[in-house]
């Protein structure tokens, strides 16, 4: 079923949100709120059209970096405010169009589809709530749709309606560009809202029909409290969906997953761990208070409190605790403690003692330092970069190294030690009492 037309709006400033940033860039699960709604509508349309406007730049720049083949309209919200408007600026093709709000990332893709296959003239989804404030409410005569009335534009007795606008709807094309000229501003916001095409299309004789759906599913996104919700709700999913794939995860509440994540194989994820951006995890265990961002672990194991930067790769490696990497590729290494690992290349057998760091960044640029095979860096060594260092090298503990080595050198570079014999006793002035 690809032969519908889909609209997203999402040219709306979200004032509510309290945010210099579009609400549709803000994340859930580590992805933009407007990415989420677009992946799942490409599973049900070749026609996609976002209708931008507050923020057009960016939001347009974001959708653009990760998807190609969706069509980008702008809405003219100084003439035409309001959901009405956002849809005139889109170019349907098919003869059905779905028009869905961006600000409901939770939609499940089987729900649009729902939606989208029935057979009325306008069909529109709706769902119960208990605290239905903020959200149209659905007027009914006895079974039928009549029309949806905004929050601000509410009676007292209206504002009593638990039936509420989900802001998904499915409509014939033709119709719905009959009936956008005939929305007007008239009402508390003085916007063109696209809820009133359902009155419309009723005093015109066509046929309105409702869908039940899931209030959590289509809970709209309008405040960060409800994005935090929905980051619950998503997350809880998410990690569900893992255990049941064999994934364990302790005390999941306390570990935040993102949804581009993907793990392989026998995988152990500790309590309060932070896996971000499109990692893959295959055969290791992440210990506790880690976090990984876009990076690849296989069969090894990381942690507790180890922090993996985006581009980090490492396979058959020991990470321990209070260790940092940045861009570096870790092959068949131990680097057991408190070390800060940037820019590197270290490969199998190396040992990489505790205190360890590769001064990458000179102030002005990054550069790389390569470790061959079986080196052992003895503890608190700085490797400034750039730096090559051979296979089978030993690093002296307290080195400072910057030139490079080769294969099976001794590297000492650290200042030579003295001892004065007595001088404690001569510095406090106590007798000796050898
Ligand atoms: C809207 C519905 C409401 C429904 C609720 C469901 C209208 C008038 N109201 O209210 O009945 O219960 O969604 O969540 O449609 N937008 C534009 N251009 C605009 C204004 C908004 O593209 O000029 C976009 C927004 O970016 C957003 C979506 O439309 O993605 C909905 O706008 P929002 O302000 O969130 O409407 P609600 O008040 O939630
Ligand atoms: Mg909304």
């Amino acid at each position: 079923m690809k032969n519908i037309s889909i609209i997203i709006l999402a040219a709306g400033n979200g004032t509510r949100m309290k945010s210099p940033k579009s609400k549709v860039l803000h994340t859930l699960s580590g992805r933009s709120m407007i990415s989420h709604i677009i992946e799942k509508s490409l599973q049900i349309s070749d026609d996609i059209s976002v209708v931008l406007g507050y923020q057009f730049d960016e939001v347009s720049q974001a959708i653009n970096s990760e998807f190609s083949s969706i069509n980008i309209a702008r809405q003219d919200i100084k003439s035409y405010p309001g959901t009405a408007g956002a849809v005139m600026a889109a170019r349907p093709k098919f003869d059905k169009t779905l028009i869905i709000c961006a600000d409901m990332p939770l939609v499940k893709v089987e729900e649009l589809r729902s939606i989208a296959q029935a057979n009325s003239d306008i069909t529109i989804a709706t769902f119960e709530s208990k605290d239905p404030f903020g959200y149209g409410r659905v007027i009914k005569d006895g079974n039928q749709v009549v029309k949806i009335v905004e929050q601000k534009d509410a009676t007292p007795a209206q504002k009593d309606i638990n039936l509420c606008n989900a802001g998904a709807y499915c409509f014939n094309t033709d119709l719905l560009k009959s009936i956008l000229p005939q929305i007007n501003n008239q009402n508390a916001s003085n916007e063109y809202y696209l809820t009133d095409a359902i009155e419309i299309a009723i005093k015109d004789g066509k046929s309105v029909g409702s869908v039940l759906v899931d209030e959590q599913n289509f809970m709209g996104i309008n405040d960060k409290l409800a994005l935090s919700k929905a980051e619950i709700l998503m997350q809880n999913e998410i990690k569900s969906n893992l255990m049941k794939n064999g994934i364990i995860i302790r005390l999941p509440d306390s570990v935040f997953i993102d949804s581009r994540a993907k793990f392989e194989g026998e995988c152990e994820i500790e309590s309060g761990c932070v896996i971000k951006g499109d990692c893959l995890i295959k055969n290791s265990i992440i210990k506790s208070g880690s976090v990984v961002e876009y990076s690849t672990i296989i069969d090894s194991d990381i942690g507790p409190m180890a922090h993996l930067r985006p581009k980090s790769y490492i396979n058959s490696t020991h990470i321990g605790n209070f260790v940092e990497l940045k861009n570096a590729n870790l092959d068949g290494v131990k680097a057991g403690h408190l070390s800060y690992l940037g820019d590197c290349q270290i490969n199998e057998g190396t040992n990489v003692g505790c205190g360890t760091i590769t001064c990458n960044y000179d102030g002005k640029s990054k550069n790389k330092t390569i470790i061959g095979k079986n080196v052992f860096i003895g503890s608190d060594t700085q490797l400034i970069a750039p730096l090559n260092i051979a296979d089978d090298t030993i690093i002296a503990a307290g080195s400072s190294v910057t030139k490079d080595s080769q294969k099976g050198d001794l590297i000492i570079a650290r200042a030579k030690q003295s001892n004065k014999s007595g001088f404690f006793y001569k510095f406090f002035g106590i007798k000796d009492e050898k």
